[in-house]
């Protein structure tokens, strides 16, 4: 995969700019806030249709403008993202998706640029709530599996539909089952493939070798069933949303202790490194599990790992800058004079999204 370039336009803080690529490393300099975790999300934008960051997309907007614009171009295929903050002209389409300048939809314009992202955010999968590590699931199938963009996608909607008919019966206090059977089937039958494709991914991740470091993942799904779906329907009553499915799955990352021969829980037990580690492993399966299923290896984007790694660490990662496409930030310029990167193509963002 080559993204050979990018232009934005009022995206986060910048106005309008445009690189190209070359095909070896790119070392992205700047000090902070200049734009640096800006211009990676805006890859990262191409490549999901969503933002790094943010549960509001439209807040990649910059400030004071009503739309941003991305295009990138990757070998001979052109993408477009318009995104449009609510209440402006475009607030019906918040997002417009557009492949070599013909409007897609979203699960139809994810794929077309894989990327991997190795962010000082991420540590956050680790610690946060179970609807980050989802949302790590969800990022790698969704590149590469276009059957389980289909089947999230259906599965989300119907959730919500099925939501909205538990409150009501809430409120109303009578549930008539005629009107569940519908969104229930729907439901059982997308959120299976969920559970299965999540399935798959953990075991491949399981049976990987770990060269930075070694863990295990244990997924606890959240299987849906007519069988688990009648079980929780008092409880669901009460609730008033529906407590069973894979948009209740978890996974935690244990790591081994091979003095006591145990497994602890890396969330709890884990220094901060460590979950750094994991995290950095966990993306390097994400590379070679797109690899492996697309024969295409992604680009990969490194935020900062210079001052998130320790030397050990960053020379493991810079050993695999050959393998792929590379775009890595940094605050620190001396790296651009020596060693590993010497070869790169350097960037410089000398103040406020200004190239
Ligand atoms: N929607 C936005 N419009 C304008 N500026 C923004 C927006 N979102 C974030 N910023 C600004 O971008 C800057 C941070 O950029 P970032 O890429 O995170 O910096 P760094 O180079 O340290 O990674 C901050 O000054 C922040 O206020
Ligand atoms: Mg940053």
């Amino acid at each position: 995969m080559f993204l050979k370039s990018i232009s934005l336009q009022n995206f986060r803080n910048y106005t309008k700019s445009e690189f190209n690529f070359d095909k070896n490393t790119t070392l992205i300099i700047g000090p902070n806030a200049s734009g640096k975790t800006n211009f990676l999300e805006a890859i990262f934008f191409l490549s999901r249709g969503g933002s790094l960051k943010t549960e509001k997309d439209e807040q990649v907007v910059r400030f004071g403008e009503e739309i941003a614009r991305l295009s990138g171009l990757i070998g001979e295929v052109g993408l477009e993202v318009i995104i449009a903050k609510a209440g402006g002209e475009r607030s019906i389409n918040q997002k417009k998706y557009k492949v070599n300048g013909v409007s897609k939809k979203r699960i139809d314009f994810v794929g077309n640029l894989l990327a991997v992202v190795f962010s000082p955010l991420d540590l956050d999968m680790v610690v946060g709530s179970p609807s980050l590590r989802r949302n790590f699931l969800n990022s790698v199938l969704e590149q590469t599996d276009i059957d389980y963009r289909k089947n999230l996608l259906e599965f989300t909607k119907a959730l919500r539909q099925r939501n909205a008919l538990l409150e009501r019966v809430r409120e109303s206090g009578v549930r008539d089952e005629r009107q569940f059977e519908y969104w229930d089937s729907i439901l059982i039958k997308t959120g299976t493939v969920i559970t299965k494709k999540r399935e798959e991914l953990i075991n491949f991740f399981n049976n990987s070798k770990k060269d930075i470091f070694d863990f295990t993942i244990f997924y606890d799904k959240s299987i849906i069933s007519k069988d688990r779906l009648s079980q929780y329907k008092n409880a669901e009553l009460g609730a008033g949303v529906t407590l069973v499915g894979p948009h209740r799955d978890d996974f935690s990352l244990h790591m081994f202790n091979n003095e006591i021969q145990t497994t602890h829980d890396v969330k709890f037990f884990g220094s901060r490194g460590q979950q750094r580690l994991v995290v950095l492993q966990l993306k390097l399966f994400e590379l070679e599990f797109i690899e492996k299923k697309l024969s295409e290896r992604p680009i990969l984007l490194l935020d900062d790992i210079f001052s998130e790694l320790d030397r050990e660490h960053i020379n493991l990662v810079l050993e695999m800058l050959g393998k792929q496409q590379t775009i890595i930030t940094t605050t620190h310029r001396d790296l651009a004079e020596g060693g590993f990167l010497k070869e790169a193509s350097v960037v410089e963002l000398v103040s406020d999204g200004k190239i």
